[in-house]
């Protein structure tokens, strides 16, 4: 190396100290070869964020270097979104997909929302246009449009109110009060709206979204896994199919997940989801054992600490909606957000629930 070239990502003493904590919460995810290449981008993230005056909003699915090094917000769909609302930060960087970034600027119109890439996508929210949702209130008068916030701005702006996976069954009851009818259309994901109708006496209309990463559980590979590992709790995502979830002991949206480790401390447990979920919460319960049966979202993986480096520092890439739009689906936003948050996270009891209850799919 020729004097007084260093390197802008080096490994060195500083960055060894500034990152030790992050190290600790990591070290039985990520090799000591891959962790010298990541610990000096945490610490450029860090400082960067310092002097851009910016907040970097991670969801569970991110990679486990990202969630335990540069997240200031960790958490599901619903805790960010809280989060960018009362974000006083100047600029956003949404480390998730592109619908949770519109999402952001949905709720912060006056700050600078960022996606570190734009391709960063989602199955669900492909699933569905704004033409889509008229259509659907030509064919439903008077029935209360929820829609999960795995969608885009422009179908939001068509919402009467946003649900997650969190508080699915408070908001199409809350929805069915306030419009005063006994059925709501709770759209795009077909699963979560079959899971949510079996806890709940409100008539559900249903489109066919999936998530391409939950839909591919089976039924089969929970028994299968129940008889490998007997003592394991398994815990399911309600974007996965009922058949799923009948056979899973907990089910509840990534929040619910991690507060259900946090809290009751399982021996040994598997969730059934994204895969950095079980690296994430694996950091803060070095005493659980997790059995690791998940699937990739590729649309989450796009996240690197690298472009995330990129993003702050380059300002790209924004993310805008067009304020007409964005106005309509604050409308929708904000209601769920205004509703008591529960004392936990939701969790869908469907192995208690009535099995015969069914949606009418549109
Ligand atoms: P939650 O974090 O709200 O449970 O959502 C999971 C998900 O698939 C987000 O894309
Ligand atoms: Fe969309 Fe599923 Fe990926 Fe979440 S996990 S972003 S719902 S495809």
């Amino acid at each position: 190396m020729a004097d007084g070239f260093a390197p802008a990502f080096a490994f060195t003493p500083e960055v060894d100290a500034a990152t030790a904590s992050v190290w600790s919460k990591v070290k039985t995810r990520i090799s000591p070869l891959e962790w010298r290449a990541h610990a000096p981008l945490i610490e450029a993230i860090n400082r960067l964020k310092r002097e851009k005056n910016a907040v970097v909003l991670a969801h569970n699915y991110m990679t486990p270097e990202i969630f335990h090094g540069v997240g200031d917000y960790v958490g599901d769909s619903l805790g960010l979104a809280r989060e960018a609302a009362r974000s006083d930060a100047r600029v956003i960087v949404q480390a998730g997909v592109h619908f949770m970034a519109e999402t952001s600027k949905v709720l912060a119109p006056d700050k600078t929302v960022l996606i570190p890439d734009l391709r960063a996508g989602c199955s669900l929210a492909s699933s569905i246009t704004g033409a889509d949702v008229r259509l659907i209130k030509q064919r439903y008068p008077g029935v209360p449009v929820v829609t999960y916030v795995n969608t885009t701005a422009e179908v939001k702006a068509e919402t009467d109110i946003c649900c997650t996976s969190a508080n699915a069954v408070q908001v199409v009851e809350a929805a069915a009060a306030a419009w005063g009818t006994d059925r709501v259309i709770l759209i795009p994901d077909e699963f979560l709206a079959r899971n949510v109708a079996r806890q709940t006496d409100v008539k559900i209309i249903a489109w066919r979204g999936r998530c391409e990463v939950h839909e591919r559980f089976t039924a089969e590979d929970i028994l299968e896994l129940k008889a490998a590992y007997p003592e394991a709790q398994v815990l399911a995502h309600p974007e996965c199919p009922t058949e799923v979830i009948a056979v899973s002991d907990f089910t509840g949206s990534t929040a619910a997940m991690s507060d259900f480790v946090a809290t009751r401390r399982p021996k040994q447990v598997v969730l059934i989801t994204e895969c950095s979920m079980a690296d994430n919460v694996a950091g803060d319960a070095p005493e659980t054992e997790f059995v690791r049966p998940c699937n990739l979202c590729p649309h989450m993986k796009r996240i690197t600490l690298q472009n995330i480096y990129d993003c702050l520092l380059n300002d790209r890439y924004e993310v805008r909606v067009d304020p007409a739009m964005a106005e309509r689906a604050r409308l929708a936003v904000q209601r769920m957000i205004d509703l008591p948050p529960p004392a936990r996270p939701a969790r869908y009891d469907l192995v208690k629930a009535r099995h015969h209850v069914d949606v009418e799919l549109i």
